[in-house]
């Protein structure tokens, strides 16, 4: 069971109507960076393996290339799970910062 309502956040919808606003090509607004484009955090992040969770009876969510086990997954923003992200300086604070299951899952999913 899954509630993918508050994946409909304002941001989610910023970011639509946005897309109408300036065009699909543009990914500066207002002259920011548009966190919630995949493809800003992979400018930064497409090099890096991507390591298993620290809990090991937790499935883990990327493959090592920064792609996603669960084809579902790859629909969303990062930030919708790397909700912690806000702008592209968090060198120092996101590391060691987990994804809560909970905001799109009803529990933590387990390894089968
Ligand atoms: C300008 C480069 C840059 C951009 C753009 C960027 N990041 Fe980062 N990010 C970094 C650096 C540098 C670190 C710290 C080193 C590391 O852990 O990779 C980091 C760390 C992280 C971490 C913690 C990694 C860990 O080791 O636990 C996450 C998660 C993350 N970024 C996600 C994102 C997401 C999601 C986006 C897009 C919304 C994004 N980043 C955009 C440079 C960037
Ligand atoms: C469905 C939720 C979800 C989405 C979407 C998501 N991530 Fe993650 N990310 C995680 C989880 C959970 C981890 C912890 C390790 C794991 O389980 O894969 C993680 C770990 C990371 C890390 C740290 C990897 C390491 O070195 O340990 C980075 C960097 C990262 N994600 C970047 C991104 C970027 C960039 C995107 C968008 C292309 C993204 N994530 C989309 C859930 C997600
Ligand atoms: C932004 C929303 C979001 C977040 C956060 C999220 N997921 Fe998911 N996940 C989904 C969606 C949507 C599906 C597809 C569900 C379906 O088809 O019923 C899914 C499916 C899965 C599945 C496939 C089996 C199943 O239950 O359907 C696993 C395993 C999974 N997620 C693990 C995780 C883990 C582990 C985390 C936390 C580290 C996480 N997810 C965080 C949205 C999310």
């Amino acid at each position: 069971m899954i509630s993918i309502k508050r994946v409909l956040t304002p941001i989610t919808i910023a970011f639509f109507v946005s897309m109408l606003a300036f065009g699909f090509a543009s990914p500066v607004i207002a002259g920011d960076m548009d966190m919630s484009d995949n493809s800003i955090c992979m400018d930064c992040h497409e090099d890096a393996d991507r390591d298993p969770p620290s809990d090991p009876n937790r499935p883990q969510v990327h493959n090592p290339d920064g792609g996603f086990f669960v084809e579902s997954h790859a629909d969303f923003s990062c930030i919708d799970c790397h909700t912690y992200i806000t702008n592209d300086e968090h060198e120092d604070t996101a590391p060691g910062q987990e994804v809560d299951c909970l905001e799109c899952h009803d529990e933590v999913p387990t390894k089968e």
